[in-house]
């Protein structure tokens, strides 16, 4: 099938310079005066990806420029909805806005301090998926597969690549669940303090952050302490000592280290920084990193390609994959945790 005649020409606004003269994917299509066919399918992925996933999987700024740009997909259909498009749009981009503004390295201390108490309520980790399953994301208006098949399909993408490390497999059940901040019974937080790229707080931002712009209002940017590459910290202090903006990832980490979870330290370090696009896909923040961070850094590009690319139109049976993801839960987790 001839998709070029059914595109315009595509015309993507200049990203934030990447660090370390990597390519990025905008850099790439940007140099495209007509968007090859592979091109035409990454565009028509992170399309379906934004129907369905998370503010996190909608950072790519080449998205929602595609999304604005262009008439069909690849394939030469309609968008589902145009309109609706260009109004998620426009969400991203007012939660990208608050999201920058808002998380100050004080206000990520008064996080961690409320919710290390684990104070919200006990569930188990099949009821929290369940209850994740039942939330709708204001993000994703075109949300038409539940949320926990997403879990499932990233659990059992890592499964078939990677079938003896059944540690791994878990982590793809469990990565998101931390989601579960934007519910009313636990947290209530609004979108922007809870899905979307992390970063650290307390020292610089990387330009490389999606929407890095939006710094200039967050009060941090005026902080000379904070001002400097590594602000607040050592050089080569480790993430470890370094505060994150807060999210569903660093809440996650916490509610399996505080709960005695008995997973591997690259599952840990999967779960706490899989949304830190900043390093795990730019590079950046190589000043901060330990030696032990740069050996985790190993396996969270590795699950970071499943999180992305585990969508797939191929439905899961939940209840025949539950016993499996029970008897991984039993293991490495006490049978009811504090949230
Ligand atoms: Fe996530
Ligand atoms: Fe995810």
């Amino acid at each position: 099938m001839s998709v070029g005649v059914l595109v315009p020409m595509l015309e993507v606004p200049p990203s934030p310079s990447t660090p370390g003269g990597s390519t990025s994917c905008a850099d790439e299509l940007r140099r495209s005066p007509r968007p090859s066919l592979a091109e035409l399918k990454e565009i028509e992925r992170l399309q379906e990806e934004a129907a369905r996933c998370s503010l996190a999987q909608l950072a790519e700024p080449v998205l929602a420029n595609a999304l604005l740009k262009f008439d069909t997909n690849a394939f030469g259909q309609s968008f589902r909805d145009y309109n609706a498009h260009n109004v998620r749009y426009n969400t991203v981009m007012e939660t990208y806005r608050l999201n920058h503004v808002n998380q100050t390295y004080d206000f990520v201390l008064r996080q961690e301090e409320k919710y290390t108490k684990l104070q919200n309520g006990s569930m188990t980790v099949w009821d929290a998926c369940e209850l994740l399953n039942g939330m709708v994301d204001e993000s994703d208006p075109d949300l038409d597969e539940p949320q926990i098949e997403h879990l499932l399909q990233t659990a059992e993408a890592i499964r078939r690549e990677f079938p003896d490390d059944e540690w791994f497999h878990l982590v793809g059940l469990i990565h998101d669940l931390g989601k579960i901040l934007s519910h009313p019974r636990y947290g209530n937080e609004p979108q922007w303090a809870v899905v979307g790229d992390t970063f650290p707080v307390g020292c610089k931002h990387a330009p490389c952050i999606v929407h890095s712009h939006f710094f200039a209002d967050n009060p941090d940017s005026q902080d000379e302490r904070m001002s400097s590459e590594a602000g607040l910290y050592e050089p080569g202090c480790g993430l470890d000592k370094v505060h994150m903006s807060w999210g569903h990832d660093e809440y996650m980490y916490q509610v399996m280290k505080l709960n005695g979870c008995t997973l591997p330290p690259q599952a840990f370090f999967i779960i706490r920084y899989h949304s830190f696009y900043a390093l795990h896909r730019e590079n950046a923040y190589q000043h901060l990193l330990n030696d032990h961070d740069r050996e985790m850094l190993t396996w969270l590009k590795r699950f970071n390609k499943f999180d992305l690319y585990s969508k797939s139109k191929t439905r899961v049976d939940v209840a025949e994959l539950k016993p499996y993801y029970m008897g991984l839960i039993n293991k490495y987790f006490p049978a009811v945790l504090k949230w």
